[in-house]
């Protein structure tokens, strides 16, 4: 019998975490056990994802909450340090590139425990990236480096990593959309926001880069003000932003303005549903760029760069920026139905977290 520990922390983690929780059940070789670093605590930002996605109450929640990144990251490796002292595990898993990802794959080896990374080797190449750091550090601290695509794979070759240890398998939050779009189409969510399916845009913003400095949240929200004439677009407001937005007294710019549809941020569920109906997405989420080429449903991506290539190489994604000239001619060519189809990556076929949970089994009956 091994036991395995699976991290989650912040929302993107979640989606993540729910197909290897479901694989890993399923065998009588494994108890898995679930820790919620408690990172995102917030109903919408954390309990919703549980109900949706039907994964089990986490076993142990260190409830660590927010703060800066050091508080946060700190106390996640205390908490986590105890429940491994207690728990004794064969392996840790952890998922994706948030702070509790680095805190616990930085604990775990330090105390000798092999660790597993779930969406190794993306690289933005970005250094000011809270995210990329937590990526290079996580990836080196790992002993299985599970891979989403053979760039990715590329990245760790170049940096040194054993090829041995890299396996490309695919997505696990492809695995966790294909897994519920059925069920997604039965959300009301149109109806409770009162918009025709196929008739919208969706937008999301978080990243520190674009929410955190009043000139940069200023600028997306003046682009937005000439957008929403074109098409009207659905904005779900993260936590993070909403906190920004009222902080630099930027609130009023997003009520009472035609076009533009504030709403808290949505379950898995209903948010899966107002892509798929969606015309087009403007974010700069990470997970939104590969749900969208899976969905086919255009995407402009609010950065600079992105650590997903296939996404624009295979999919129906764009890297955009903040500038507006090439925004709106990309929302024109996508209004009068021009944009490219894409196709679907490699191995973005939900079968990944079975490949994980059998390569993971393999590595634990070599000793
Ligand atoms: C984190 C991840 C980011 C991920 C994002 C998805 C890191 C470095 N960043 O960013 O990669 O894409 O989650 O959502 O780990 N807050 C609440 N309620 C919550 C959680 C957060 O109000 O449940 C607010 C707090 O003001 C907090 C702020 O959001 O200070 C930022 O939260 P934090 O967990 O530090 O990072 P995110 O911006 O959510």
């Amino acid at each position: 019998m091994y036991k395995l520990i699976l991290v989650a922390g912040a929302r993107p983690n979640f989606m993540k975490i729910a197909p290897l929780m479901k694989a890993a059940s399923g065998l009588d070789v494994i108890t898995p056990i679930l820790v919620h670093t408690g990172q995102h605590y917030d109903e919408n930002m954390s309990r919703v994802f549980f109900d949706d996605l039907a994964i089990p109450r986490p076993g142990i929640n260190l409830g660590v909450g927010s703060g800066s990144h050091a508080v946060q990251t700190a106390r996640i490796m205390m908490g986590f340090e105890k429940v491994l002292l207690e728990e004794e595990p064969d392996l840790v898993v952890v998922v994706g590139d948030v702070n509790s990802t680095i805190a616990c794959s930085l604990t775990a080896q330090k105390m000798g425990v092999r660790v597993a990374h779930v969406e190794a080797g993306l690289r933005s190449r970005n250094w000011a990236m809270p995210e990329e750091i937590n990526r290079v550090l996580t990836d080196r601290l790992s002993d299985l480096l599970f891979t989403t695509s053979r760039d990715a794979g590329e990245n760790l070759l170049r940096e040194g990593i054993d090829p041995d240890r890299i396996h490309f398998v695919g997505n696990v939050m492809i695995d966790t959309l294909l897994g519920h779009v059925r069920q997604a189409a039965r959300s009301d969510i149109h109806e409770r926001l009162g918009i025709e399916r196929g008739s919208y845009g969706v937008l999301t913003l978080h990243r520190p880069s674009n929410v955190d400095s009043p000139e940069q949240l200023g600028t997306i929200l003046d682009i937005m003000d000439e957008v929403r004439p074109q098409i009207p677009m659905v904005y779900p407001v993260h936590a993070r932003t909403r906190k920004m937005l009222h902080d630099f007294g930027l609130t009023g710019r997003i009520t009472d303005r035609d076009g533009l549809i504030p709403v808290d941020p949505l379950g898995y569920l209903d948010f899966l549903s107002l892509m798929k109906h969606a015309r087009l997405v403007m974010t700069d989420s990470g997970g939104i760029q590969e749900e969208t080429t899976v969905l086919g449903v255009p995407c402009l991506t609010l950065r600079e760069e992105t650590e997903r290539p296939v996404t624009v190489t295979q999919g129906t994604n764009e890297v955009v920026g903040i500038r507006r000239d090439e925004i709106l001619g990309h929302v024109d060519t996508i209004l009068r139905g021009h944009w490219k189809t894409g196709r679907i990556p490699e191995l973005w076929d939900g079968k990944a977290a079975h490949r994980i949970i059998r390569i993971i089994l393999e590595e634990l009956g070599r000793d």
